[in-house]
């Protein structure tokens, strides 16, 4: 009897071959990388043939092959909206994306809002309403903002907050974020706003600092 069987009752079992031959895996060789893949990626508005790695995000070849530096690299496992961009004119964490899934799409980078010389109208926001401190986060805040509002997610103050959870700002300029994101809507804040900013400006120390500063130029202080 040629039928292998596992005991009473059990189907005899298929034998263990070994896997099918992948002739584009068996040539990738430990330490050699694969072979390039060509793409179309189209650039705020300009089309950039290239050959990319099969590995490389959207965020590496905006910054390394497009010196696109505008995005900015955080966490790099999706959680901090440092590197937000727009495909197509959604949001992206582009640290995410292969830049081989966004073979003839159009990707919108900081770089590309502002228009004919003119910041978009919350890039010029974010400067009226001081929303930012260092700045790394900056270009992933407006990119999102710009996609929340493009994708009819703008809806009221309690939106707003929800859609930008995803990006994080380590300076603490979050009510300025909200208020420039106000200004670009019209949404009016939450009657319940005011408090929450009031709680996130003192975890920031916002004021202290600002005060401290005040005091330092007062004295004439270094
Ligand atoms: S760097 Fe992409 S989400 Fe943080
Ligand atoms: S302004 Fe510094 S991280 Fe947001």
């Amino acid at each position: 009897m040629s039928e292998t069987t596992t005991g009473a009752g059990a189907p005899a079992r298929e034998p263990v071959r070994a896997p099918a031959r992948d002739s584009a895996r068996d040539d990738a060789s430990p330490g050699v990388p694969p072979a390039a893949h060509p793409v179309r990626l189209t650039v705020n508005g300009e089309a950039h043939d290239l050959a990319v790695d099969p590995r490389a995000t959207l965020l590496d070849t905006l910054r390394e092959r497009l010196r696109l530096t505008g995005a900015k690299k955080g966490c790099e496992h999706g959680s901090c909206g440092a590197c937000t961009v727009l495909v197509d004119g959604r949001r992206v964490v582009s640290c995410l994306a292969l830049a081989v899934a966004c073979d003839g799409r159009e990707v919108t980078t900081i770089e590309g809002l502002a228009a004919g010389g003119r910041l978009h109208p919350l890039q010029q926001a974010f400067l009226d309403a001081d929303a930012f401190q260092c700045g790394y986060c900056t270009p992933g805040q407006i990119m999102s903002g710009v996609g929340l509002m493009a994708e009819g997610r703008a809806r009221d103050d309690a939106s707003l907050r929800d859609e930008l959870s995803g990006n994080l700002c380590r300076c603490g300029a979050y009510p300025n974020i909200l208020a420039a994101l106000r200004r670009t809507t019209g949404i009016e804040p939450a009657p319940d706003a005011t408090r929450g900013d009031d709680r996130l400006r003192a975890a920031a120390g916002v004021d202290e600092i600002a005060r401290d500063a005040r005091d330092g130029a007062g004295q004439g202080g270094a």
